[in-house]
């Protein structure tokens, strides 16, 4: 799986878990980045809605979320990824832009880069292997990049992976059908649904998707842009359109509050962390407004680039990471039946699996839940 910050890798049982224990058969998944959970929730048999701005996210989203893997035909699938393989490489924007200029990948992966993602273009643009082929690439190229996560800075030294051939491999498609939205939250909310279960992973800082993973977002347009900067950005970088709600302190507690209240979803987990512009009293009174709230906290190891430190070209460390763990929480709300149903299965499904590390639930508190009534946000803690 790919490398992307703010991926929830070590949450995917929990929150697959709270949703079984809801009894979900549909679900949705507002800001989906990776797709890891929508695949998870698609695992376990719901129809997942996976909804995201940035557009190699649509494509991750159509190849393992909308795709269903029955109505693909498997040997033509190996045949062209078998041919994708074999084209000798052949320098052009991506390799100048991203492996000379910048150092995403070394530049004899770069060729190849360029030749493939041609070639997909030429032969599967009208095809239900595009999204499939796309994704093959975009995971091969993650796989022998030279950055610590971000597509923002680099490793002082070329990364021991980079070294390696670029080798495209089969996706594992998922069984089932699906839908994939490339959208704002704030304007997808409202026409998802009804849904037995969403879960809400928005940004939670002014680090824009958009820019960290640019290459990326270049790579699936393939529309050569002009750029600028040390990381060679698409310059639309700069324009209003390429900005998200979420990433502004002034804007975001507003904004996931909207999409909080509007979505038409029976129990809605949100995600944030304690490096997050809304804390832990405002993040309950936002989830009040939808019933019972109960709170799941994880003691987490930050992403990458803040174990390993950033480096500019030269090799020179850029800034000073501060702290490397945080605390990662998850909101559970919803009708009081169905929210201590979602934590009664999380509880027995994964207490004791290594992915849950240590966890509270938030104390015994009162909040309002609108005109004249109140609820309970939390209990005791679960051993
Ligand atoms: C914390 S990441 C989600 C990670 C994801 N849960 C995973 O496990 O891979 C936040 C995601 O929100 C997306 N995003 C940013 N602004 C958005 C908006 N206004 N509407 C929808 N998605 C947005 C970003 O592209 C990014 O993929």
């Amino acid at each position: 799986m790919i490398k992307y910050l703010g991926s929830k890798r070590r949450l995917v049982q929990t929150i697959s878990a709270l949703a079984s224990g809801c009894g979900a058969s549909t679900a949705a998944d507002l800001f989906t980045g990776t797709t890891r959970v929508a695949q998870e929730l698609k695992r376990q048999g719901a129809f997942v809605t996976a909804v995201d701005t940035a557009t190699y996210s649509e494509v991750l989203a159509q190849c393992y979320v909308s795709t269903d893997a029955r109505a693909v035909d498997h040997a033509e699938l190996v045949e062209a990824i078998g041919e994708l393989n074999g084209l000798p490489g052949r320098r052009g924007y991506f390799t100048e832009v991203f492996c000379e200029k910048s150092r995403y990948l070394r530049p004899e992966n770069g060729a190849r880069v360029d030749v493939i993602r041609d070639a997909i273009e030429d032969r599967y643009r009208a095809s239900s292997l595009y999204p499939i082929v796309l994704t093959s690439l975009l995971e091969a190229a993650d796989r022998v990049d030279s950055t610590t996560g971000l597509q923002m800075a680099y490793l002082k030294q070329w990364a021991p992976r980079s070294f390696l051939p670029l080798s495209l491999r089969v996706p594992e498609l998922l069984v089932g059908p699906g839908r994939s939205i490339r959208a704002d939250a704030r304007k997808a909310v409202a026409s998802i649904g009804p849904v037995d279960f969403a879960y809400l992973d928005p940004p939670y800082n002014q680090h824009r998707y958009f820019t960290n993973y640019h290459v990326w977002e270049t790579l699936i347009r393939w529309d050569a842009p002009d750029y600028y900067g040390v990381a060679c950005k698409r310059v639309d970088s700069k324009n209003a359109s390429t900005h998200s709600d979420f990433n502004s302190r002034q804007t975001m507690p507003a904004a996931l509050a909207d999409v909080v209240g509007r979505i038409d979803a029976t129990v809605v987990v949100v995600s944030c962390n304690d490096e997050s512009w809304i804390g832990r009293e405002d993040l309950v009174a936002m989830c009040a407004a939808r019933g019972h709230v109960e709170i799941l906290e994880f003691d987490s190891k930050r992403y990458v680039g803040a174990q390993i430190g950033i480096h500019d070209l030269t090799g020179q460390k850029v800034g000073r990471v501060s702290h490397l763990r945080n605390v990662e929480r998850l909101a559970v709300c919803g009708p009081r039946t169905e929210v201590l149903g979602a934590l009664e299965a999380w509880h027995r499904q994964v207490q004791s699996s290594a992915e849950v590390g240590s966890f509270s639930r938030a104390p015994r508190r009162r909040v309002p839940l609108g005109p004249g009534a109140v609820g309970s946000a939390g209990g005791e803690a679960l051993r």
